[in-house]
């Protein structure tokens, strides 16, 4: 079976934040906001993420830092195979783990 790696930032604010690695089984065509669902379904329930629409692009409360860029959780599609690095959007007030404030 084919899986992604998601080395994703914990913590909240006022805490040090740590990177913690996740091993999500691939499927066609999912984004990496569902891999991170699939985190929060069955391995830690309390992850944060933002996000509403979870389609591309619509409310963009699901911006991010995938491997050093900013981008939207549920338009960057995972790659088989790969390992990629996540981390909440700098320049904006962090909470917890990939959730900021709002502008
Ligand atoms: S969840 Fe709305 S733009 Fe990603």
């Amino acid at each position: 079976m084919s899986t992604v790696k998601l080395q994703v930032t914990r913590g909240e604010q006022g805490s040090e934040p740590a990177v913690e690695t996740y091993e999500v089984p691939y499927r066609d065509g999912m984004s990496l906001l569902d891999a991170i669902f699939w985190i929060r379904e069955h391995e830690d329930p309390s992850l944060a993420v933002r996000y509403s629409c979870r389609s591309a692009n619509a409310c963009k409360e699901c911006s991010a830092i995938v491997d050093g860029k900013a981008g939207f959780l549920c338009s960057i599609r995972a790659q088989a195979g790969s390992e990629v690095r996540v981390e909440p959007l700098s320049g904006r007030p962090w909470i917890k783990d990939l959730a900021t404030a709002l502008d």
